[in-house]
């Protein structure tokens, strides 16, 4: 399968927004505030701001107390219970926030609706899909993107490749025409990049829908295609298909899903590798490491810090009330560091540290759809990474500061200046 990789333009440049975004050289660590909430209480009671109410969805006309307090929840075994008690923790919260961008999909829906939807997504994302995508399109990809900073010598490989990489193994999932894709990219990245610029954010997510309607309709005239399109197209269960609007919501929800999480994790795992040249130096040697070293990545520096849920129902959680209507933070990023369950060197990476579940990928009815889609390209990236990068480094001529890994719930660096050989 072959895509343009010419799609982005420098005046036009999606990844200049992502960067503002994100902040070049401002450098923030939640995670020592993470670790004193931890020590205090396994949940909190925190004072929203009216953009968080909305954002996680607090309850209008649930208890007044509700719309001006949250709960954040940051010990390891309460977040885990909130994310498998979804009875009680409710998800359509996200429909009034996200929902509004992506339409009606899975990530905001509860059971009965949730399981029945997810049933026939998830056909999309089998393991024997998987195995065909790595080698019918990740591979290429990923290799495409290397070659100029190999024949270079080095660069950010942030921007050359961790950034574009999975937005465009989405449009060859989706199996878009090579003529599509520069336009594909820039209306994806505007709708992904909601957090900077709502507006253009929206008509991004405008421009998707009649996109992806039209494509719909094509595939429908030719069934029968592998691609996530024809597949979700085909999707049956208990006699039951989606809708053009049904699949246009998953379409849509899996760009920020996919995309935007992918490269952050990818840039956050080689950001620690670089930085510990002794780790990069033993998954050199013994490759049979690199999925453990994914997974502690992942944990060690989550590309998504928190998530959120609505009580359905008065609750305890940990020794503290929760209201129905209250909004529920589950900080990924400070359960993923307890101490009770990673000891004393929680806040490190450590590529060699037993293997425990953590919950990057959420837990319960609602774990991340794309666990294997997500692995697999992490693992390739890092895999040509080692074969065509010896003696990778940062360029010493770079001030660290701007590598350092930033933000408050979307964690990456901006950029990761690279010499090799
Ligand atoms: C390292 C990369 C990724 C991370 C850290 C990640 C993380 C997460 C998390 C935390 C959730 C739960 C959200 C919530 O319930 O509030 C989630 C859900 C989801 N993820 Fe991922 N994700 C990643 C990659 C992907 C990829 C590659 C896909 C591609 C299909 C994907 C598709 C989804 C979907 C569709 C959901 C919604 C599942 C549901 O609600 O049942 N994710 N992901």
């Amino acid at each position: 399968m072959h895509q343009d990789s010419s799609a982005v333009t420098d005046e036009d440049d999606p990844f200049a927004a992502f960067d503002l975004a994100v902040g070049v050289g401002k450098v923030q660590n939640p995670y020592p505030h993470f670790a004193q909430m931890r020590e205090q209480a396994a949940v909190h009671r925190v004072a929203l701001r009216a953009r968080e109410a909305v954002i996680g969805g607090a309850a209008k006309g649930g208890s007044p107390d509700a719309e001006l307090y949250g709960y954040t929840v940051v010990r390891y075994p309460e977040a885990l219970g909130v994310l498998r008690d979804d009875a009680t923790f409710s998800s359509a919260g996200y429909q009034a926030s996200m929902g509004v961008m992506l339409g009606h999909s899975i990530v905001s829906m509860d059971r009965p609706e949730h399981t029945h939807y997810r049933g026939l997504i998830q056909q999309a994302f089998s393991r024997g899909a998987m195995h065909r995508w790595e080698s019918e399109l990740v591979r290429e990809i990923v290799d495409r993107l290397l070659d100029p900073i190999v024949e270079a010598g080095g660069g950010d490989i942030v921007k050359a490749v961790t950034f574009p990489l999975p937005m465009q193994v989405i449009g060859g999932m989706f199996g878009l025409p090579d003529a599509d894709l520069n336009s594909f990219h820039r209306e994806a990245i505007a709708m992904v990049n909601m957090g900077h610029d709502w507006d253009r954010a929206l008509q991004g997510s405008r421009w998707l829908h009649d996109y992806f309607l039209q494509l719909i309709q094509q595939r429908r005239a030719e069934p029968g295609g592998g691609d996530i399109i024809s597949v979700l197209i085909a999707a049956e269960e208990d006699g039951q298909r989606l809708d053009d609007e049904e699949i246009i919501a998953f379409l849509r929800n899996m760009l920020p899903a996919a995309a935007d999480t992918t490269y952050r994790a990818t840039s956050n795992l080689l950001q620690g590798l670089l930085r510990r040249p002794e780790q990069l130096e033993a998954l050199r040697t013994d490759r049979s490491l690199i999925p453990k070293a994914i997974e502690e990545g992942l944990r060690w520096e989550s590309p998504i810090t928190a998530i959120a849920r609505t009580a359905t129902r008065d609750v305890e959680v940990g020794g503290t009330d929760i209201p129905a209507g209250s909004m529920v933070t589950v900080s990924i990023g400070a359960a993923n560091h307890d101490q009770e369950r990673w000891g004393p060197t929680a806040e490190d990476l450590d590529i060699r540290r037993p293997s425990m579940a953590h919950l990057s990928f959420a837990n319960g009815p609602h774990v991340c759809l794309g666990i294997q889609l997500a692995r697999m390209e992490s693992r390739v990236f890092l895999e040509r990474v080692l074969d065509r990068m010896p003696r990778l480094r940062m360029d010493p001529d770079v001030d660290p500061a701007r590598s350092e890994i930033s933000g408050l719930v979307f964690r990456s660096p901006a950029e990761l200046r690279v010499v090799f050989g």
